[in-house]
Parts: structure tokens; C-alpha cells; sequence
């Protein structure tokens, strides 16, 4: 079976939950149900409730939180748990995001405990990986997203490697404006699914490999016919209701 792409939107520390509710009323009035495709929304972990509450009728679109901590409970002021995102009705988590990476400090084992937890809790991980420009230029993209793919993964068992979302996210095409060609983009997706298959096996074949960094409505059709596209995960296209519409209808 050929899985429906996936759109993502990652709206970051955007929107406040009135701000959310005006967009979701926008967006749902331009974005009618299709079973060919799944949308998902990462609103702030505060602002999920408001989106959930303005989707309730719509069971096509689904929820994640941007972050989570590791462990089940305790004294980690300031985090959130996996099982309490899941009840909050978020049924994906996004790990590895690069401003988690490169602006809090973020690990790969720190990574590979956070799929854990999702996992666990009965949650999806959408594992983010993508090199610096530095290391592009070093030739050296394969290499980084392959450490970051097999440390995310290193404690899950084949079946959940493969019913996981990797997002290849290029640092230097987040928020840049600068969009890695189709084919650039393709040929790193291609290394994932070879990796996948070596990590999990066969069920990986369908594992859906997000595209993310400056997609916007004029590019997300080139990009998501590109071979090994399988969505997109978009920050800032994605925080304006009308755009967002138009990419998620692409
Ligand atoms: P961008 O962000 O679309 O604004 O480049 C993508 C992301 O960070 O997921």
C-alpha cells in the first residue's frame, strides 16, 4: 500500500490560542476533507487544546506536539510527558527538530530517548534530521543524517521503525528562504529509505520521508512530486490559513 502524504505544519512558538481559532476557521472553509492525503497540525503544547477543540469535527486531521521529555514523570520543570501529550489528543512528536538541535542543545541520545518515550505512550515520532551548511559544503550530508537517523532509532524494535515519519529537514533551508532543489532533496530521501530498509526491513518501503525548509505554496508541488517525497513539514508557509490551504491542497 502506498501511503497518503503527509502535510505537517509546525507552527513553532506561533499563534496563541485565539490567534489558532481564527485560523483553524479560515483554514477548515478552504481546506475540505480528502482521503488522499494526511494533515497534521504542531501547534505550541498551550495552544493544542484550541485546535483540537476546532477540529472535532473533522477526525481527517491530527495533532502532535513539538517536544517531549524522555521520561515518564518527576522533577523536569518546564517539560512535558509523552503520555500526558497523548492525552491531550497529540498523536505525533516531533524529535530532533533542528532548532531543538542547534538552539537548545539537543542530542542524539537525547533523541533516541524521546522516540523511546513516544513510542511507549502510543504516540508517532516524526524523527527530524538534516545537515548544517558547513557540513554540506564538507560533503558530509550523508554521513550527518545518517548518525541522526541511526541514533533516533537505536532502541526501537524493526515494527516501530516502521510505522515511524522521518522529516529531513536541511538546517540551512529552515526559515531561509533557501529550498533545497527537488533533486537534492530526493537524493538524500533516497539514502533514508535505503537505511530504513537496512534498520527495518521491507515495511519500511512506505515509511513517509517529509521534505521540510522554506516549502511554501510555489514550491510544494515540485517538491512533493520529487521520488522519496513523501510530505512536507512546514514552519512558516504554515502560519497563515490561506497559504497553508493552498500547500495542503497541492
Ligand atoms: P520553514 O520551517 O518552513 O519555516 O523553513 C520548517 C521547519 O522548521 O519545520
Amino acid at each position: 500500500m502506498i501511503r497518503k502524504p503527509v502535510f505537517a505544519a509546525n507552527w513553532k512558538m506561533n499563534h496563541t490560542s485565539r490567534d489558532a481559532k481564527t485560523f483553524m476557521r479560515t483554514f477548515l472553509m478552504q481546506y475540505a476533507r480528502r482521503p488522499d492525503r494526511t494533515v497534521v497540525f504542531f501547534p505550541p503544547a498551550l495552544t493544542l487544546a484550541a485546535v483540537s477543540d476546532a477540529i472535532k469535527e473533522r477526525q481527517d486531521i491530527l495533532l502532535g506536539v513539538q517536544n517531549i521529555h524522555w521520561e515518564l514523570k518527576g522533577a523536569f520543570t518546564g517539560e512535558q510527558s509523552a503520555e500526558m501529550s497523548r492525552e491531550a489528543g497529540a498523536a505525533f512528536v516531533l524529535v530532533g527538530h533542528s532548532e531543538r538541535r542547534h538552539v537548545f542543545g539537543e542530542k542524539d541520545e537525547e533523541t533516541q530517548k524521546k522516540c523511546a518515550a513516544a513510542n511507549r505512550a502510543g504516540m508517532t515520532p516524526v524523527l527530524c534530521v538534516g545537515e548544517k551548511l558547513e557540513e554540506r559544503e564538507r560533503g558530509e550530508t550523508d554521513a550527518v543524517v545518517l548518525r541522526q537517523l541511526r541514533a533516533g532509532t537505536a532502541s526501537l524494535d524493526p515494527a516501530t521503525i516502521g510505522s515511524m515519519i522521518i522529516a529531513y529537514e536541511p538546517v540551512w533551508a529552515i526559515g531561509t528562504g533557501k529550498t533545497a532543489q527537488p533533486e537534492d532533496a530526493s537524493a538524500v530521501h533516497a539514502v533514508i529509505r535505503r537505511e530504513l530498509a537496512a534498520l527495518a526491513g521491507e515495511r519500511t518501503k512506505d515509511t513517509p520521508i517529509l521534505y521540510g525548509g522554506s516549502a511554501n505554496a510555489g514550491n510544494a508541488a515540485a517538491l512533493i512530486n520529487a521520488a522519496n517525497v513523501g510530505g512536507l513539514l512546514v514552519g512558516g508557509a504554515s502560519l497563515e490559513p490561506e497559504a497553508w490551504a493552498t500547500i495542503v491542497r497541492t
